[in-house]
């Protein structure tokens, strides 16, 4: 199948598009663009950020770990096209020079597509929008200046005309920008499937159950660029833009598999602070605009970040295979390590959960603040009333091969007094609950004791105590 997309204003028609072919080398191999630069190759770096806008908006995305297929229908900006077709600079290219942003210069070209998108976006938060973004050598005070001094000048012309165009006219302009395959790749054996919504997600993937599903390809992406495994069938869920859908009602939440994690945290936000907070520190922002909810949950990842949060507000996950639909208790569907409850053909259509007062809290350790894995995350969900904890949901990730509900500590509070005395005897039954293991991001030892100093945290921040490092001061 023929791949459609605008690249930096031009119109581009690709046949016989090999799925597992990276933009970052297509860019590179195909199209001799040697500006977008390839650092890490697996999403960590973000010296290979481009821009990528659809009818939802201009996203930063990492090219190392995205596929031509997932930019069918859209416009890619790379940093060859931030300045306008008669050579005028970008506000952020100008900005960078006038401030002194740049040293060696590879990771600029990541950082300036970044500023570019943070730039039409309107968006001012630079140490979030920047934080995917490596420097080793200027430092980062030199280009947060550079991004505030851009941030009064006007969108450019080029640029804000980024989202007027539609896939039809990228269709109709195909003549003259038709590629061939990329010269390393030979014609692809069994072309990519790109259903436009979940019903035809729902066919075509109970016709191939075999078929890798790929959603944001932030785990996907590395199987390629990292354990160059071949991936014969790919079905890319892109364009299932009903699944991106999040719904807030009276009564409940649900959130589509498509959701990608800035789109979830925006919408968490006013219902549980806590939960977006740690959003904000899952992965970078290129990461988190292409990472999905449904692709967090079916990786089965023991150190995935959204489960935990999601089982502690009591989260039922909506599996479909073709035609048939089933519920379950999203702690239900991780059956052991690497193992989950989801049959061929069948794939996660949406998690959703109960509308609750705000008593979730949800406390991710990792050995970096920014763009780091947990070494351990737990989220809690206790409701207390006349004094008497009513409820307890526990959940935790990194503690065990899935992420897992605390059940001894939950019983051991359960109908107890709201106080010290009850805690320091809950937090007892991790042991319990628990078997951690010890590997290099925290030892089981490690692991327990910030369990249960986690359980002592979150009764001090239920009870008013700042507990935030980024509140606490000496
Ligand atoms: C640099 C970097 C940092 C990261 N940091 C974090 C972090 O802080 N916290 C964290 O939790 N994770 C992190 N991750 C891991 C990754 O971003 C998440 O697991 C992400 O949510 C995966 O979603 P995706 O849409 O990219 O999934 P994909 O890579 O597209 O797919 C992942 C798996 O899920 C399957 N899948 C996808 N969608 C569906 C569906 N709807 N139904 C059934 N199966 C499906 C795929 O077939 C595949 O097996 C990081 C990754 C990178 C590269
Ligand atoms: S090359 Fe490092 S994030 Fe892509
Ligand atoms: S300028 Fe050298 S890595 Fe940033």
């Amino acid at each position: 199948m023929a791949l459609a997309f605008r690249l930096n204003g031009e119109d581009v028609l690709i046949e016989h598009a090999d799925a597992s072919v990276t933009l970052l080398d297509w860019l590179r191999d195909a199209k001799g663009l040697t500006g977008t630069k390839e650092g890490c190759n697996e999403g960590d770096c973000g010296a290979c950020t481009v821009m990528v806008t659809d009818s939802r908006g201009s996203k930063a995305l990492n090219a190392c770990i995205l596929f031509l297929p997932q930019l069918n229908g859209k416009s890619v900006r790379t940093v060859e096209g931030a300045a306008g077709p008669d050579g005028s600079l970008h506000p952020v290219q100008q900005a960078m020079i006038d401030h002194h942003g740049s040293q060696c210069g590879f990771c600029t070209p990541g950082f300036i597509m970044s500023m570019v998108t943070a730039h039409t976006n309107g968006a001012t938060d630079y140490d979030d929008q920047l934080a995917g973004n490596l420097c080793r050598c200027t430092g980062y005070a030199p280009i947060i200046r550079a991004a505030k001094a851009a941030s009064g000048a006007p969108v450019p012309d080029w640029i804000a005309d980024e989202t007027s165009f539609t896939f039809s006219e990228i269709l109709r302009g195909e003549a003259a920008g038709r590629e061939a395959a990329p010269p390393s790749a030979p014609p692809a054996a069994t072309p990519p499937l790109l259903p436009a919504s979940a019903d035809e997600l729902a066919e075509l993937y109970s016709a191939n159950p075999d078929a890798t599903l790929v959603a944001g390809a932030t785990d996907v992406g590395l199987w390629v660029t990292k354990q160059l495994r071949h991936l014969p069938q790919m079905i890319f869920l892109d364009g299932c833009t009903d699944l991106k859908d999040i719904e807030v009602t009276d009564t409940s939440v649900r959130i589509g598999a498509m959701a990608d994690m800035n789109a979830l945290r925006t919408a968490i936000e006013p219902l549980h602070p806590s939960f977006a907070e740690m959003l904000r520190r899952f992965a970078s922002q290129q990461v988190r605009a292409a990472a999905t909810v449904g692709g967090n949950i079916a990786n089965g990842s023991p150190i995935g970040d959204t489960p935990p949060a999601l089982i502690a507000l009591g989260a039922t996950l909506h599996l479909r295979n073709g035609d048939d639909r089933r519920d379950l208790p999203l702690e239900d569907f991780f059956l052991g390590y690497g193992k989950q409850d989801r049959q061929p053909g069948e794939f996660v259509e949406a998690v959703s959960f109960p509308r609750q007062p705000g008593a979730l809290k949800v406390y991710k350790l990792s050995k970096r603040f920014d763009q780091d894995i947990s070494a351990v995350l737990g989220a809690f969900n206790v409701t207390v009333g006349n004094g008497r904890i009513t409820t307890a949901r526990i959940a935790f990730g990194g503690m065990a091969g899935i992420p897992k509900r605390a059940a001894n500590v939950e019983a051991a509070l359960t109908g107890q007094p709201w106080d010290e005395a009850t805690i320091q005897a809950a937090a007892a039954a991790f042991d319990q609950d628990f078997t951690p293991m010890s590997d290099m991001r925290a030892s089981a030892d490690y692991r327990l004791e910030t369990a249960r100093s986690m359980l002592c945290r979150y009764f001090a921040e239920m009870n008013g105590a700042a507990v935030s490092v980024l509140e606490v001061k000496p």
